[in-house]
């Protein structure tokens, strides 16, 4: 007997059609992204950014650099998911807030800001693998959250990340890794496809 969460996990799948014309609130963005920003990220460095892509002009201007796409147009809001590069500096104003309220000990923000500068500072792959990282837990946060709410969700690579980041002028350190439809799935999708079998995939040593 799967608990309700594990059911939910197994179940959602992948949204190809949108009914067009629906629109999602602006509370309901927040509290999607809001769920989100709990996924984890290295030190609590939250190096991400959610650009919410929800007016039918900004979605029409979207496609022309998402591989012409229905479901940009259709989906109620497309979420632009950016990792940052992440910076040690910041690891102060990340951590501080916790330190306040007693969740962590207040020498951890010079040992994590150590550790932060030994791993990133001077190795730009391992810095831009940890945007991608960062960005990909919130998007895969944000659609258990979006699932849960009964909406449906649609991960997708099919995009010029060079030039959503011209057109939208976005900062040097900020990776566009995904694009993340959510929206009204109409009834004749697809469900989850079928996975590998376990054998295939998980080693235990
Ligand atoms: C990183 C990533 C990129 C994807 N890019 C696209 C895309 O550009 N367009 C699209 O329609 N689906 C895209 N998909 C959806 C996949 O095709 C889909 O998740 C996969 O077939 C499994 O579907 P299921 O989860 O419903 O079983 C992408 C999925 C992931 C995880």
């Amino acid at each position: 007997m799967l608990n309700d969460t594990i059911q939910m996990i197994k179940e959602r799948s992948t949204t190809h059609f949108y009914q067009p014309d629906k629109e999602l609130s602006v509370s309901k963005i927040n509290e999607l992204v809001d769920a989100a920003t709990s996924a984890p990220t290295a030190f609590n460095l939250q190096n991400w950014k959610f650009i919410a892509v929800q007016s039918s002009h900004a979605k029409m201007k979207l496609r022309k650099f998402a591989w012409n796409q229905d479901k940009v147009t259709d989906a109620s809001v497309i979420f632009i998911v950016c990792g940052v590069l992440p910076d040690y500096q910041a690891v102060d104003e990340r951590l501080t807030p916790s330190v306040k309220a007693g969740i962590l000990p207040d020498d951890i923000i010079s040992s994590w800001t150590d550790a932060a500068k030994n791993l990133y500072f001077d190795f730009p792959q391992r810095s831009r693998d940890e945007a991608v990282r960062s960005a990909t837990f919130g998007a895969s946060t944000l659609i258990l959250a979006a699932t849960s709410m009964g909406l449906g969700s649609t991960p997708m690579i099919g995009f010029d990340a060079d030039k959503i980041k011209t057109e939208l002028e976005l900062a040097e350190d900020d990776i566009p890794v995904m694009l993340l439809a959510v929206g009204y799935a109409k009834a004749e999708n697809w469900s989850q496809k079928i996975r590998r079998p376990l054998n295939d995939i998980l080693e235990i040593i």
